[in-house]
């Protein structure tokens, strides 16, 4: 079977040598030294001054919108994973959906302005596939209307803008370490931020609000990632340049190969190094993606629908919102097989037969 991923995977032996040595320290978790040591290297890596390892990409969401104090509605996007809206709403707060950009799928930042009311008090946006949203555009706006903005991440591992990391803009940025990103650590997340009187708080908001022995400041949560989590992130750290060139491989690969006249994707912005984390691409109607993923799926090979439905459509909403360029794009978007060691043959026979069934 060929699924939409295949989760790297380190040396074994390397692996076990670092549980060989959790196992003589009798440290599991609560901020170990491993968990100290991958903050260390993916604040070098990352280029970034301020990290949180934690246990996934939702729950830093969340540690964010606590952190900011952010409460009333939240400018979000509605093509994402639920993860981003979910967070939103578990934090009491109203998604209000604006569209995105027909070209990068990314929310459309000169719409924001006009979703803004009295209750606004952030912008959540995702860098879509790992692609920068509108960053100077969404900040000049969050300056003149006092607004938080926070970027989920999740897929920009990696990412630079303008020769930054992505994840340095905004006030805080999360990331995803889950088994089927760039880098992973099985389970896992990060946040960043760039407010540095923040700091203290990010770390004790993954731990509960508890600081020493006695002391509870506040209502925390438990966000705290384990010693074996860290270790497996310490394994992948340094294979991720080649990881992120052998995904670029794939990535051109379908470039060449797919026909352009019947397809297209969404537009990388200017200035970046990309991580290749996805490859996305969008038919010409949903029933030429349903055909096109049935004839996949009776050779093996399963693509993924992401992201699908619109967020805005899911029931749970609490307000209605048309997004009509999202709601178009997620019924026509499919992420093809890219993935470390993926074989030319099989992105062979996958363009082939994605091209005759257009
Ligand atoms: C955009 C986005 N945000 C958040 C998440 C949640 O990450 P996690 O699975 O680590 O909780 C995901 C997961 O794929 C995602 O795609």
């Amino acid at each position: 079977m060929i699924n939409v991923t295949k989760t790297f995977l380190p040396d074994k032996a390397e692996y076990i040598q670092y549980i060989h040595e959790i196992w003589d320290r009798v440290q599991l978790t609560n901020n170990g030294p491993l968990l100290q040591e991958l903050e260390k290297q993916l604040k070098e890596f990352l280029d970034v001054q301020h990290l949180y390892f934690c246990t996934n990409g939702t729950v830093v969401l969340q540690i964010a919108l606590k952190a900011l104090r952010i409460s009333g509605d939240v400018i979000t996007t509605p093509f994402s994973y639920c993860a981003t809206t979910n967070s939103i709403i578990w934090e009491n707060c109203t998604p209000v959906f604006v569209d995105i950009d027909p070209l990068t799928f990314n929310i459309n930042a000169d719409l924001i302005e006009q979703a803004i009311t009295p209750q606004t008090t952030a912008i959540m946006a995702t860098h879509v596939y790992g692609n920068p949203c509108d960053v100077e555009k969404i900040e000049a706006i969050a300056q003149k209307y006092n607004l938080r903005v926070i970027y989920d991440g999740a897929h920009a591992f990696g990412v630079t803008y303008k020769g930054r990391s992505l994840f340095s803009y905004g006030d805080v940025s999360t990331c995803s370490f889950h088994a089927t990103k760039v880098f992973h650590s099985i389970e896992g997340g990060a946040i960043i931020s760039n407010i540095p009187e923040l700091h203290e708080e990010l770390h004790l908001l993954r731990h509960f609000g508890h600081r020493g022995d006695e002391e509870y400041r506040f209502a925390g949560i438990n966000g705290k990632n384990s010693e074996f989590h860290a270790a497996m992130g310490l394994c992948n750290l340094p294979h991720v340049p080649a990881i992120i060139q052998a995904r670029k491989e794939v990535f051109e690969l379908y470039d060449k190969l797919l026909n352009w006249d019947l397809l297209f994707k969404p537009e990388l912005s200017q200035d970046i190094e990309y991580n290749y984390a996805y490859y996305p691409v969008v038919f010409q109607s949903e029933a030429v993606l349903k055909k096109v993923q049935a004839a996949l799926v009776a050779e093996d090979i399963i693509p993924r629908r992401y992201f699908y439905p619109s967020l805005n459509s899911l029931s749970f909403m609490p307000r209605t919102y048309a997004c009509p360029v999202s709601e178009d794009i997620s019924v026509r978007v499919l992420s093809l097989p890219l993935y470390v060691g993926l074989p030319q043959d099989d992105i062979e026979r996958i363009s082939k037969i994605i091209n005759k069934n257009l």
